[in-house]
C-alpha cells in the first residue's frame, strides 16, 4: 500500500479543507494517508512517504512561514533523497495568485522531485467544484 504524505497550513480553513479533499481522494485509492499541519512535521514524514502533497496559501506573495519552517528544518537532511520523489502543491490565495505555490515547487525542483501534476490555486474558500478536483489530486497521488 503506497503510503502519502499531506503536508499543509492553514490559518483560516481554506488550504485545510483542500487538504482533507486531497487526503479523502488519496484514501478512496487505498492509499495509506497522513495528514499533517506543516508545524508537526519532520524530515523523517518526508523520507517514509510515497508520494507528497503540500498545501499552503499565499502570505505575502510567498508559502506560509510555517510551511518555509518545514523546509528549513527538514532540507538539510533530505535534500539528497528526494530525487524522483512524486509531489504536487496546491494552496488558496486572497487576490495575488499563485506566487506562494510556485516557491514550493522551486525547492521541490531544485531536490530534483517529480511534480505529477499541475498544482491547484483557489481564491479563498474552495467551492464544491474545486474539492473534487483536490480529490482527484489525492486520487493521483496514490
Ligand atoms: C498574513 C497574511 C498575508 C497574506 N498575503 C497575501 C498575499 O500576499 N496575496 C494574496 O493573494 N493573499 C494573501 N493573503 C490572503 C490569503 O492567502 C487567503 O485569505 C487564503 O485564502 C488564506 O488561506 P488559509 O485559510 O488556508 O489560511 C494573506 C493572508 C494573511 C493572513
Amino acid at each position: 500500500m503506497k503510503k502519502v504524505l499531506i503536508i499543509y497550513h492553514s490559518q483560516t480553513g481554506n488550504t485545510g479543507a483542500m487538504a482533507k479533499a486531497v487526503a479523502a481522494g488519496a484514501s478512496a485509492a487505498g492509499a495509506t494517508v497522513i495528514l499533517k499541519k506543516a508545524v508537526e512535521a519532520d524530515d523523517k514524514d518526508l523520507l517514509d512517504c510515497d508520494a507528497v502533497a503540500f498545501g499552503t496559501p499565499n502570505y505575502f506573495s510567498y508559502m506560509a512561514g510555517m510551511v518555509k519552517d518545514f523546509f528549513d528544518r527538514a532540507w538539510p537532511t533530505v535534500r539528497e533523497k528526494m530525487a524522483d520523489k512524486p509531489y504536487v502543491v496546491f494552496g488558496s490565495y486572497g487576490g495575488g495568485g499563485m506566487p506562494a505555490i510556485e516557491t514550493v515547487e522551486k525547492i521541490c525542483d531544485n531536490m530534483s522531485m517529480k511534480r505529477l501534476s499541475d498544482s491547484i490555486g483557489i481564491q479563498r474558500q474552495p467551492t464544491e467544484e474545486n474539492l473534487v478536483a483536490c480529490k482527484e489530486l489525492g486520487k493521483k497521488l496514490a
